[in-house]
């Protein structure tokens, strides 16, 4: 195991942030042509302030993932863009369109969808009657032509509508995770990390499951602590360390920087 050292200062292409105060004027903020933005983005839990001022922002078309260590507020920042955590400085645009106001509800309506850490699926019912849950108000009526499009995507889960969500595999769990998501055709799905205690080879079929995805047009947003296979398929990634972007570039950018992995994962690099 090597010594952990800061990442190179001065990288030529690598941007650091410096935390700035949030806006808070209600001019538009938002990055030109992105799906996500979050702009200044603050949350906290009761007294304990977990996001400080995170700008990340997601075009469309786009893998990015988000990297940091346990605890660093990865799926806080997911639940923020989601409403399920309340913002408490900052913006987050959908396109050009403020969501902070909107429910939950409304944000999946819109076009946003998380598959959850941990995949939350139930286990006491159906393979079935989890993606209907997943597929929302709006598109209980189209149950069949939104599951043609989740089984197209993941055969292996046709067969086992009728099976009780409990007693799939680890990676057939995953796959109902992600559908489950997809059930209410999202534009923007936000993976907070899909590949979390999975075998190595289910982990790969995950990862291309997810570039399948970006190719059928879905723009993904992912979470994720394997940061290596997160960095192969993302095209630019952040590192958040204790709520705050500390980090930013391609992902070849990312690739190149080793001590990414050491410096703010608290991984040791394997030599
Ligand atoms: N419901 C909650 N109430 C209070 N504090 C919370 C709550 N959820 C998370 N936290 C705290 O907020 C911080 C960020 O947690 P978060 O779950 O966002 O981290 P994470 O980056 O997703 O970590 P992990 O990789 O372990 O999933 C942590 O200090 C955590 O203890
Ligand atoms: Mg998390």
């Amino acid at each position: 195991m090597r010594a952990l050292s800061l990442p190179a200062r001065g990288s030529a292409t690598l941007r650091r942030f410096s935390t700035r105060a949030g806006t808070g004027s209600g001019t538009d903020t938002s990055v030109p042509g992105a799906m996500l933005t979050a702009a200044s983005l603050g949350a906290r839990y009761g007294a304990s302030r977990v996001l400080w001022n995170v700008d990340l922002h997601v075009q469309p078309g786009e893998i990015v993932t988000l990297l940091g260590a346990n605890g660093a507020g990865k799926t806080t920042f997911l639940h923020t863009v989601m409403g399920l955590v309340q913002m408490t400085s900052g913006h987050i645009y959908y396109g050009e369109r403020d969501i902070a106001r909107q429910t939950p509800e409304a944000r999946v309506t819109g076009g946003i969808a998380l598959c959850p850490e941990g995949r939350r699926i139930f286990a006491r019912m159906t393979v079935e009657e989890n993606l209907r849950l997943g597929a929302g108000l709006k598109h209980q009526h189209t149950y069949d032509e939104n599951a043609a499009y989740v089984f197209e995507l993941f055969p292996a889960l046709e067969g086992l509508q009728d099976k009780m969500a409990g007693l799939l595999s680890g990676g057939e769990q995953q796959m109902l995770a992600v559908g489950r998501a997809l059930m209410s055709k999202p534009k923007l799905l936000l993976l907070d990390e899909p590949s979390l205690g999975l075998a190595p080879k289910i982990v790969r079929l995950i990862f291309e499951l997810i570039q399948r995805l970006r190719e059928q047009g879905v723009t993904i947003l992912l979470v994720e602590q394997n940061v290596r296979m997160a960095l192969l398929i993302a095209d630019r990634g952040y590192v958040i360390n204790t709520g705050r972007i500390e980090l930013s570039g391609t992902a070849d950018e990312l690739r190149e920087n080793t001590s990414v992995e050491e410096a703010y994962l608290g991984l040791a690099v394997q030599t």
